[in-house]
């Protein structure tokens, strides 16, 4: 069911906004590159689907991409789906009052998880860093409930993981890299996931969400890490139309797909 809920249970916007930032910063810690991935993201939606978009934020988080679309397409709309009650709870507080926000509770897992979603077709359904958590053949499924939901050529955007094995030289020194970055910025106290959640966790306002999600993921294993060439062969599968690469850096890349 859509949750209609348009505020959240406790309206101190700065502290939602504060466990938003500091959602924001816990996953740039691990994707450097993660705003200039959302930019190209966004640079795409509107070329294809134009400035009044409706779009589908699949396994929102706590919506930072509806965040940035609705900042910047005041004509926007989004839907952000997530089974995570803690991050759904810091969407809520952080965005609570935009109308143009609706935000839902389903596991994509479920087969019937788009009957929680308000009447389709979406312009646009876009996610990152996510769908590598899903078993092979539940991201097959998806990847057909989504050309259902997409109205004809609607796109689909997928930012996420995607080694290069091609580049073992490459793929060590940026590695390095990054490890060096990380230990500056961890001495300058951003948390790493682990660190984050057990601060959600200390938190009073956020303990119990952070005890369901606990519990909804207790048993959780990442799915495979498929290359590209999969993701677009699959999608044609799927029924798109064409399918190819949005975006690509040395370790991640965003699969690009029309229905
Ligand atoms: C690393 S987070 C990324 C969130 C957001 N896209 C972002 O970039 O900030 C991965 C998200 O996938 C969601 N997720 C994983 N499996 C899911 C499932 N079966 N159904 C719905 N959401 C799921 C998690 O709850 C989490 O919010």
């Amino acid at each position: 069911m859509p949750d209609t809920r348009l505020t959240a249970p406790d309206t101190d916007r700065a502290f939602w906004t504060d466990w938003q930032r500091s959602w924001d910063r816990q996953q740039q810690w691990y994707l450097p590159d993660r705003e200039e991935r959302f930019r190209v993201m966004l640079d795409l939606v509107e070329a294809v689907t134009g400035p009044a978009p409706r779009i589908l934020d699949l396994a929102c988080g706590t919506a930072s991409i509806s965040g940035r679309l609705l900042a910047r397409l005041p004509g926007a709309r989004s839907v952000g789906v997530d089974l995570d009650p803690a991050l759904l709870d810091i969407a809520r507080g952080s965005h609570g009052d935009e109308p143009r926000l609706t935000l839902v509770t389903a596991d994509l897992r479920d087969p019937q998880w788009t009957a929680a979603l308000p009447a389709g077709p979406f312009d646009a359904v876009v996610t990152a860093t996510a769908l590598h958590w899903l078993d092979t053949e539940v991201l097959r499924r998806v990847y057909r409930d989504l050309a259902g939901l997409l109205r004809p050529g609607g796109l689909f955007l997928n930012a996420d993981h995607s080694p290069q094995p091609a580049t073992p030289l490459l793929n060590a020194a940026l590695r390095a890299h990054e490890q060096l970055r990380q230990q500056r910025e961890q001495a300058d106290g951003v948390l790493d996931w682990q660190q984050w959640w057990q601060a959600a966790a200390a938190e009073p306002r956020l303990a119990e969400s952070v005890a369901a999600r606990s519990a909804i993921y207790r048993d959780h294993r990442d799915g495979a890490i498929h290359p590209v060439e999969w993701h677009t062969a699959e999608l044609l599968a799927a029924g798109f139309r064409e399918a190819g690469l949005g975006w690509r850096s040395v370790s991640d890349a965003m699969v690009a797909a029309v229905r």
